[in-house]
Parts: structure tokens; C-alpha cells; sequence
């Protein structure tokens, strides 16, 4: 792991300047975002750093001087869909031959990705992988000044600070505590891609967070691929329950969330600082991926149902309303009907407010990809709708158990569905929809829970 000092990103920020100058004003660029709220983080800081080199933002990508696409690997699915969107950046480069078009993120760090694009994707001038961002001007400035396509292979870990940031809301902000992960589950591409685990230190987080509730930021979310391993490569005895109550001393009147928490790290420290810290929002989005021991173990979970069924009951004997949320996959190699049901039987037991279902989709480089997976497809989409089928019920029960109640809710912006003025989110994270003033947008709000549904809450400003 290597620190990036001072020093390096103020050469940066002036090789942005450098660019500022040689692009003009009125230059624009786009940024295009795929994945997980890791890649919302760092498109963030891209944009910053696009904004330090005089840019303005855009979604066309004909008006763009300056295309920046941050992929995402973690499903073939979301690959395929990266490619198709790139592919068809080919019209606005004929129309503007002076664009430059970068390609970024995790999909940058599989040299059969890469190697597609430079033979394939003869428009795409440069490629980085997620290491790479913080030197993302420097990167620029040489494909400016030489014209010559650029394809960065840098895979060395290390943490930046102080690069600029441009973020999308005001009211709510991804505040990244750790980068990579070490868990190299089974089916996971995220280890490949993001490397291994690193924390930011605590005064740099807690600095950012600071800064955050300062300029009114009220829904402050701390990123991470297994939050519960902050601090391990840390000095002292730092870990991410003591992160957690010393965010929670920020001053300021806002909350607290966290993703993601592995269940083979999430412990009763976790949920006594959850439960301790009036800030932290009673909600644990806890992934279970399967139901059946043999299959977590072929996965690399390193638990048990029986194990994670614990702690659900440990977190609920703490905070008895806990909003509790989980991805499943469905369908992984040698998979049988009777694990699947397996499955179904902890969701029922369980009783999640929301699950993230996903089919299992083969990453080259992973141990699961080499496992026989003798059951069909379809026999697979048919237990993943039979998944849904049962959680959507749950769901629906869980949120008709909200109706008659008053709660305090963030108003986070306007509603698109034509019948209800705002869109909120309680403390656990459940979205509602809401009758009320639009002057209530940015602010805690208490709301008269009126209907529910599978996916949300309605009800009116008090
Ligand atoms: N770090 C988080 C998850 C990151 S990826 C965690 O450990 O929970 C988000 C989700 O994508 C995972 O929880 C998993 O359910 C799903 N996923 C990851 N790889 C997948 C694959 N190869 N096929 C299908 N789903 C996958
Ligand atoms: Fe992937 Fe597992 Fe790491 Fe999550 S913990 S990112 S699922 S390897
Ligand atoms: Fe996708 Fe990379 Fe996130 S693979 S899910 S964008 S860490």
C-alpha cells in the first residue's frame, strides 16, 4: 500500500490547470456512471477533477469535449451493458473528432476488457483502471499533448486524499472509509478488480464528514466493501465500531449509514455502537447471498445460517425496528432445488424490508467459474421468480405494518409519479411518497404514514 502525499496531488491539480488553459473556456464533459456506490464515490472525484480543468457538466455526449465512462464488472450483464453504451459513443467522436473519451473503472483492471477496447473500440482514447483515478489529470495531459491512445495498467494499491470533489446532491453524500477487499469470494470479481483492502484514517474521514454536516449535509453514508474490516491495517487498535462513535460525535443534525458489513466480521460491538449512536440509522443492509451451509462454503462466506440467523437476532434484541435489507444470488454452480429452498426458508425467517436478487453470472478469473453448473437456465429463473414472488410479499407486510404510524423522514426531492409531491426516506432507509410543500425539500420532516406498498410508503406532511 503506498500513501499519496501532498506533494503528488498538487501536481495534479496543476496538470488540470495546465488543461484548463489548453481546453478552453466553455469546455464540457460528461461522466457516465456504472455499479456500486464505490464507483458514485469516485465518479465524484473525477467530476472534481474535471471541474479543477475549467469543465462544465453534461449528459450529451455530442456537446462533451471530455467523455469519462466509470464501468462496473460485477455481473456480465452490467459488462455488456458498459460496451453497448461505449460502442455507440462512436457517433459523437465522428461528429467531434477533438473529443476525448476515457474509459475507467473496474472493468479497466481485466486485461481481456482492455485489450477488446483497444482493438475493438478504435474511438476510446484512454483507459484506467480504479488505482488509477487520482492520477487521471496527469493520465489526460498526455493523451492531450501526444494524441496517442493510452491504456494505464497500474494496479498498485494506495489511498489519496485531497482530491477535489463534485457531488451530486446536497443533502446526501458517499464518504468512502476503505478501499478493496480481501474476502475473494467465490463468485466475486471485486478483489481482482479493486484490489486489497486499505483504510482512510479516521481524522480523514472524520474531517470530510465534518466538513459534510458543515455545509448542511443531512444523510451521510460511509462506503466500504466490507466495512466491518476498517481499520485492521490501521495502527492502534482501530476498527469500524469506534469509527462509528466517533462519526456519531460529529456535530450536526444528521445521520449515519454504512455499506457494506460482511456477516463473517459483523459483530456484537457493531451492533451495540448501532444501537448506542443516535445518529447511526437503524438499518443493516447484511448480504446473505445463499441459505444452505454447503453452498456459503463454496462461496467463501465463512458463516453459517445458523450463524448470520444469530445475528439478526443479536442486532434485533438491540434495536427492535432495525431495517434490515440483504443480496442473494441465485442459482450458483451446483446449486440444487433443495439448497435453493434453503434460501427461501431464511428470507421467511428472516423477514427482510428488501432483498437484491441476482442471478449468478460467471466472472473469468473466479474459482466459481470453473465449477460445473449442470442446472438450466430456466429451471434458475424460475427459483429466482419464485425468490421475488416471496419477498415481494414480505415486503408488501412489512411496509403495511408502517401505515397508521408517524415518523420523521428526510425530504430528499420531488416526486415523478403524479400523484404525490415529495419523495422521502425514513430513518431505516424506506422510501416514502409524499403529499406536502416543496419548500419541505433538504429538511427532517414529520409524516403521517397513510398506504404502503411492495416498494414504499405514501403519506402526507404533518
Ligand atoms: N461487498 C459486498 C458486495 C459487493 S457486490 C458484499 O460482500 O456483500 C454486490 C452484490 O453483487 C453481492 O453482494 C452479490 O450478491 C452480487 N454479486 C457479486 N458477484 C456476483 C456474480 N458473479 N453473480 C451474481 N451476483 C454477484
Ligand atoms: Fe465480493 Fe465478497 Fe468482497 Fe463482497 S466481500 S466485494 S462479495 S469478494
Ligand atoms: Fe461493480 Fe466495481 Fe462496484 S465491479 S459493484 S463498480 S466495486
Amino acid at each position: 500500500m503506498t500513501e499519496i502525499t501532498k506533494e503528488q496531488i498538487d501536481a495534479q491539480l496543476a496538470a488540470c490547470a495546465r488543461i484548463a488553459a489548453k481546453l478552453g473556456s466553455g469546455a464540457k464533459a460528461m461522466v457516465d456512471t456504472y455499479g456500486c456506490q464505490q464507483n458514485e464515490a469516485d465518479s465524484e472525484r473525477i467530476r472534481g477533477y474535471l471541474q479543477a480543468m475549467g469543465c462544465s457538466f453534461t449528459g450529451e455526449p455530442d456537446e462533451a469535449d471530455v467523455i469519462v465512462v466509470n464501468t462496473c464488472a460485477v455481473r456480465a450483464h452490467a459488462e455488456q451493458r458498459v460496451l453497448g453504451n461505449v460502442g455507440a459513443l462512436v457517433h459523437s467522436k465522428r461528429r467531434h473528432p477533438g473529443q476525448v473519451i476515457c474509459i475507467c473503472g473496474c472493468m479497466m483492471n481485466e486485461p481481456n476488457v482492455v485489450a477488446k477496447v483497444k482493438g475493438s473500440y478504435r474511438h476510446v482514447d484512454m483507459t484506467f483502471p480504479p488505482q488509477s483515478l487520482w492520477r487521471f489529470p496527469e493520465l489526460l495531459e498526455q493523451v492531450l499533448s501526444d494524441g496517442k491512445r493510452l491504456f494505464d495498467a497500474n494496479d498498485e494499491d494506495s489511498v489519496a486524499e485531497g482530491i477535489p470533489v463534485v457531488r451530486q446532491g446536497d443533502t446526501k453524500a458517499w464518504v468512502s472509509v476503505m478501499y478493496g477487499c480481501n474476502n475473494f469470494c467465490s463468485y466475486c470479481i471485486v478483489p481482482h478488480v479493486r484490489g486489497r483492502e486499505r483504510s482512510r484514517s479516521p481524522e480523514a474521514v472524520l474531517r470530510e464528514v465534518g466538513e459534510l454536516a458543515a455545509a448542511g449535509y443531512k444523510d451521510i453514508t460511509l462506503l466500504g466493501q466490507n466495512v466491518n474490516s476498517y481499520g485492521k491495517d490501521l495502527p492502534g487498535n482501530m476498527d469500524f465500531a469506534t469509527l462509528l462513535r466517533k462519526v456519531n460525535g460529529v456535530p450536526g443534525d444528521f445521520l449515519i449509514r454504512f455499506m457494506t458489513s460482511h456477516p463473517k466480521d459483523a459483530s456484537p460491538a457493531l451492533f451495540d455502537a448501532m444501537a448506542q449512536c443516535e445518529k447511526v440509522a437503524p438499518h443493516l443492509h447484511l448480504p446473505v447471498q445463499a441459505g444452505s451451509d454447503r453452498i456459503l462454503k463454496a462461496m467463501n462466506r465463512g458463516y453459517t445460517a445458523a450463524h448470520y440467523l444469530n445475528l439478526v437476532e443479536q442486532l434485533r434484541a438491540r434495536i427492535p425496528y432495525v431495517v434490515l435489507t440483504s443480496d442473494i444470488i441465485v442459482g450458483f454452480p451446483g446449486e440444487t432445488e433443495e439448497e435453493f429452498r434453503e434460501t427461501l426458508r431464511l428470507i421467511e425467517q428472516v423477514r427482510y424490508e428488501a432483498l437484491f436478487t441476482f442471478l449468478y453470472s460467471p466472472r473469468p478469473g473466479t474459482p466459481a467459474a470453473e465449477l460445473p453448473d449442470p442446472v438450466p437456465a430456466a429451471e434458475k429463473s424460475r427459483w429466482f421468480d419464485e425468490l421475488v414472488a416471496a419477498q415481494n410479499a414480505i415486503s408488501a407486510e412489512k411496509h403495511a405494518a408502517y401505515v397508521g404510524r408517524e415518523l420523521r423522514v428526510l425530504v430528499d426531492g420531488a416526486d415523478s409519479d403524479g400523484k404525490h409531491d415529495l419523495t422521502a426516506r425514513t430513518a431505516g432507509g424506506r422510501l416514502v411518497h409524499l403529499t406536502g410543500d416543496a419548500s419541505a425539500i433538504g429538511t427532517y420532516q414529520m409524516a403521517r404514514i397513510t398506504g404502503a406498498s411492495t416498494w414504499a410508503l405514501f403519506g402526507e406532511l404533518k
